[in-house]
């Protein structure tokens, strides 16, 4: 029987569901039933989505569970650790060395900047308030966590030398307004924030505490433009080599339907910067670790300028067209500052390469043969370096560099700038229209939809006359294509 006759009663039921607006079954191969993808009826969907406020909150109180949850330990004495870093590739906990060179590489971002009142919003159990508030006169840490503050107060406790740093237990929307900062620090916290929306509102609060001449550091943001391959990668790595490309695809498309972290490009921070004419830098993160805090994710500095500061202009970089031209200009340096765009990344290049091959192989090549083809495919290309190499290059001739992630870049190509002294941000040049970030809460939607569906199908029908899975997408250009095209994020 075709996979659409077995699933005959199946998609008689969906289609008469009036949330329901299309349903197609994607080529499967192999033994297991297929799936079913489900475009929701729009109008539904657009109601839904349109109560923001009801799913916000929901999603607000899914993260102070989890992280009540992942902070709870009433055996250890309390103090700073990194324990709710978990790779997504493995699903174990990031290498101790990994989070120590990541912590430090953050550490000396945020030193750099300078600060006597901090705001820290997201402070977890207190990893950022250890390495910065004994250098600052005043600090205010607040959490989303009750468990988290309550151990960040503990260990306060046994520090005389932070006595001056309070403790607030609150969402990071309420926190910000009738205080003054010279540094606001929001590190590895916004991806938890529901939308663009609420980070705009936290950007905006902060933007009112700040002093002139003080900066934001929004730290760990992951990049959209690497999303895809990052999904691709990790959907990759977890498959055995005898399963088939289809398979790997709706694996890919339930990873991305489990989303529920806010990923976001670089444009929408730099037009952010450019309402209020700030000075604002992009930079992916530095460090040699292979993990994928140093791989897929980038700093924010926004910084305010001072009233007496506004006619400075920054230096205006010389284009360097290539690489090899870059490596000429190393051997002999010139005037500077120079600047080369559009490098493509080593450090994610077979995880670029990936996406895209599995977009374009047929539905049974099986994941051991993608694998040689990525392989063999990766090292080919004269635009590709990994920033490691870049930094290690310039610090090797006492030059400053600095690895730019620039806004909308395709495939996290990124641009490296190189000077004798430490790069200054400019005013944002531009910024990105609103759709700049990923929807967790048009997610949360589909993913209950997905829910509900099956459930209702498994109290109708018998087990084989139910697809494998329900996979929503909020809109698709064309159903018979490789599900993998068809995933689509925004309304
Ligand atoms: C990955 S931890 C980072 C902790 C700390 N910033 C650091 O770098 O070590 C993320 C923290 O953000 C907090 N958080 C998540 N959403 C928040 C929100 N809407 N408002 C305030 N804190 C939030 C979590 O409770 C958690 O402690």
């Amino acid at each position: 029987m075709t996979a659409t006759g077995q699933l005959a009663d199946s998609l008689r039921i969906l289609r008469g569901d009036p949330r329901v607006g299309a349903v197609s079954v994607p080529p499967a191969n192999g033994a297991s039933p297929p799936a079913v993808v489900v475009i929701p009826d729009e109008g539904w969907l657009r109601g839904q989505v349109a109560d923001a406020a009801t799913l916000a909150r929901r999603a607000l109180r899914g993260w102070e569970t989890t992280y009540d949850l992942a902070y709870r330990k009433p055996d250890a004495a309390p103090r700073p650790d990194f324990v709710s870093w978990t790779s997504s590739f493995t699903r174990e906990p990031i290498s101790q060395a990994d989070m120590e060179d990541w912590l430090a590489a953050t550490v000396r971002r945020l030193r750099a900047l300078g600060h006597r009142r901090v705001l820290e919003i997201g402070c977890g159990t207190g990893l950022i308030v250890e390495a910065i508030a004994p250098f600052s006169e005043a600090y205010r840490a607040a959490d989303l966590s009750g468990v988290a503050i309550r151990q960040l107060r503990a260990w306060l406790g046994t520090r005389d030398d932070l006595a001056h740093v309070e403790t607030v237990h609150a969402p990071a929307h309420e926190v910000g307004a009738a205080w003054s900062a010279d540094l606001v620090i929001l590190n590895s916290v916004v991806q938890y924030f529901p939308d663009a929306a609420y980070l705009r509102q936290v950007l905006d609060n902060a933007w009112g505490a700040l002093r002139p001449g003080g900066h934001i550091f929004i730290g760990d943001v992951r990049l959209l433009s690497t999303l895809p391959s990052f999904i691709t990668a990790v959907a990759l790595a977890r498959s055995a080599e005898a399963c088939d490309v289809a398979a790997l695809r709706r694996s890919i498309h339930a990873a991305w339907l489990a989303q529920s972290e806010l990923v976001i490009d670089p444009g929408f921070f730099h037009g952010f910067a450019m309402e209020h004419h700030a000075r604002v830098s992009t930079r992916l993160k530095s460090g040699r670790s292979a993990s994928e805090m140093t791989r897929y994710r980038y700093d924010v500095v926004i910084g305010k300028t001072e009233e007496d500061d506004i006619e400075i202009e920054m230096d205006k970089p010389i284009e360097i067209e290539t690489l090899a031209g870059l490596r000429a200009w190393l051997a002999a340096p010139g005037p500077v500052p120079v600047v080369v765009r559009g490098i493509a990344n080593k450090r994610i290049r077979s995880d670029v390469i990936a996406q895209h091959l599995v977009g374009e192989a047929a539905a049974d090549t099986i994941v051991a043969t993608l694998r040689g083809r990525i392989e063999a495919a990766d090292g080919i290309g004269d635009d590709v370096a990994d920033p490691a190499d870049l930094e290690a290059m310039a610090a090797a001739r006492n030059l400053h560099c600095a690895i730019l992630a620039p806004p909308g870049a395709i495939d996290g190509r990124y641009d490296a700038w190189f000077g004798r002294s430490a790069y200054r941000a400019g005013a944002a040049m531009g910024g990105g229209p609103a759709t700049d970030a990923s929807q967790p809460l048009l997610l949360q939607v589909l993913r209950r939809l997905g829910a509900d569906l099956l459930d209702g199908l498994s109290r109708a029908l018998p087990a084989p006359a139910l697809p494998s899975s329900i996979l929503p997408v909020a809109r698709a250009a064309r159903l018979d294509g490789p599900l993998y095209e068809v995933f689509n994020f925004s309304l």
